[in-house]
């Protein structure tokens, strides 16, 4: 059911020369009920119409004639304002959250068209920091939500897995490695003679040289530089599963900037044939002047080619792969100029797909009290991290429910859940500052908070004999859902009207956060009626029922919610 498009195409009837998608657009939901559940503001209309917004608003309402759905109308200040008929509108909302179950909240907008998702992608041999972790979630989220929404989606890791940082940390470790240190400390220890290769070349600067060498004959297939460069791979994708098994995120391709290398030559050929290739003391770049930007550098004068080249390669690969109808590119706003500079040289080869790159950026993340990168290859650890947040969820599960069984799997989802959640809690391109009492506080605006409200309205079904995976026991039909039309009963039901409205706006937005700030939304609407109503100590029967009806579809929208945004949904905390 949507109201909004019900009451936008009775509109456009009686409106000469107004669609009804401009009204669905200009309707709102007025924050306070008493101006009605749904509201036209005809100022935007006044001057199309030539009429004034009050003078509008007056004729829709002197035209109106009785709606099964919308049971009252008034033109007040230019405002057409339009109230719902409880019981037909929570019994159609509440029906179709019962029968829809974990596809509520879904539609088919994408009909199978692809969108290829272009997240996490950490570097091979370096620290999983906390912009990878945030891209982790953020990608994963929009993989969920166009999934969610009808589309094919491909997940890419773009693993920075070339470059000629690997012809320095092959010399690293031929001088300073020890094989049974890397495969006991993986990536720290990589990290660590990485820097010191860094430190010592200061002084050494044929060190450099050196690592070139390495490099050249990586990228001409010599054996042993290859076999160290597969066995740091390895070593990395070995701790980068750790973390993407703890978050629950998978990947449909891992094809990283190495995958590009037999791909790349044919495309610098194109640039060529393009004319869009210049020389600069040895180097080709593309000159990007005329879009005030500064030139994208495609070979280095040794012939290196470099992270621009692979991201066009990679980009003209994928549209042929994957026909996508947008490629998404997750990471911090950091990289959004190596972003525009690429995506305008794709424009200037002539792909009018270059329209369908999207640069999804973010903010950064710090953590409260601490600094996340104090000294080169002196940064946070993400598994950490992690472990922490599970650890304290326990003790928190300890003291507030001892006795529940699986406390660890508890302490997982919810632990996990606190970090990924705090970081979709605002707009993404905000900078955020991690607070431990924060992302924990079961009472605040958080996953546990939304976790644990899910686990309420789960148990008052458990007490009620009903079983959260078998559904209510009776049918819609049953339920007198004119009974739920108190404050805060109908206020919830609101809330699970809009999910759907959020999820396609968080798709077009590409705002994973404007879910989380609704589950939140949900989550205080449940909680003011299971404050407010007794649910298991009514003694009428029917009433008891129905609000066991909207305890199910609260239950069922936080759940649809919290997968959405990759967050797990424990019955019990
Ligand atoms: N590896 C890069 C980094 O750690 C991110 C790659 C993003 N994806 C891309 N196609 N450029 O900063």
């Amino acid at each position: 059911m949507n109201v909004k498009q019900q009451l936008a195409e009775l509109l456009a009837e009686r409106l000469e020369g107004v669609t009804a998608e401009q009204l669905a657009e200009t309707i709102e939901y007025p924050p306070n009920p008493q101006m009605g559940d749904l509201s036209l503001p005809c100022f935007k209309l006044s001057k199309l119409l030539r009429k004034s917004p009050q003078a509008i608003a007056e004729g829709l309402a002197g035209e109106w004639s009785a709606h099964p759905l919308f049971s009252r109308i008034e033109a007040v200040n230019g405002y057409f304002n339009v109230f719902l008929e409880p019981g037909a509108f929570i019994g159609s909302v509440l029906g179709e959250v019962l029968s829809q179950k974990d596809s509520y909240g879904s539609q088919n907008i994408g009909q199978g068209r692809s969108i290829v998702i272009d997240f996490s992608s950490p570097n091979i041999a370096k620290t999983f920091h906390i912009g990878h972790l945030r891209s982790t979630v953020i990608g994963n989220a929009l993989y969920n939500i166009f999934q969610f929404l009808g589309y094919r989606c491909v997940g890419v890791n773009h693993l920075g897995d070339w470059g000629t940082q690997f012809g320095k940390l092959i010399v690293a470790y031929k001088l300073w490695g020890d094989k049974a240190a890397v495969e006991a400390d993986g990536i720290a220890e990589l990290q660590r003679i990485y820097v010191k290769f860094h430190d010592e070349a200061e002084a050494k600067p044929e060190l450099e040289d050196e690592a070139r060498s390495w490099f050249v004959r990586l990228e001409q297939g010599d054996e042993e530089a290859l076999a160290l460069w597969r066995w740091f791979v390895d070593i990395s994708l070995k701790e980068f599963h750790k973390m993407y098994d703890l978050l629950g995120v998978k990947f449909d391709s891992y094809a990283g900037e190495s995958f590009y290398n037999d791909k790349m030559a044919a495309v610098l050929d194109e640039l060529k044939e393009k004319q869009l290739l210049e020389e600069d003391d040895g180097a080709l770049l593309v000159r990007l002047d005329d879009y005030d930007m500064p030139p994208a550098l495609m070979v280095k004068k040794d012939g290196g080619t470099l992270y621009h080249t692979r991201d066009v390669t990679a980009a003209i690969y994928r549209k042929n792969t994957y026909d996508f109808e947008k490629a998404i590119y997750v990471t911090d706003a950091g990289q959004s100029l190596h972003f525009n500079q690429w995506f305008k040289v794709i424009e200037l080869m002539g792909y009018d797909w270059a329209k369908q790159l999207v640069h999804v950026p973010f903010g950064k993340v710090s953590l409260e009290g601490a600094k996340l990168s104090t000294r080169k290859g002196n940064v946070i650890n993400l598994e950490e991290l992690l472990t922490k947040a599970i650890e304290k969820t326990r003790e928190i599960i300890d003291e507030k429910n001892p006795d529940m069984p699986n406390k660890d799997e508890v302490a997982r989802k919810v632990g996990v859940g606190a970090i990924i959640f705090n970081d979709l809690s605002n707009n993404r391109i905000k900078n955020i500052v991690f607070s431990w009492d924060e992302a924990l506080n079961f009472d605040g605006e958080t996953g546990p908070y939304v976790q644990y409200t899910h686990a309420r309205a789960c148990s008052v079904l458990r007490k009620a004999g009903i079983s959260t995976s078998e559904g209510l026991g009776f049918g819609i039909e049953q339920v007198d859902a004119g009974l739920l039309a108190n404050e805060e009963a109908f206020a919830a039901v609101k809330e699970i009207y809009l999910f759907r409205e959020r999820v396609e706006q968080a798709m077009y937005k590409l705002e994973p956060s404007i879910i989380s700030r609704y589950l939140v939304d949900l989550a205080q609407a449940f909680n003011r009626f299971y404050h407010e109503c007794s649910i298991l100590n009514v003694e009428d029967e029917a009433l008891r029922k129905a609000r066991l009806t909207l305890v199910k579809g609260v239950q069922q929208t936080l759940k649809n919610g919290l997968a959405l945004i990759g967050l797990e949904a424990p019955e019990q905390i």
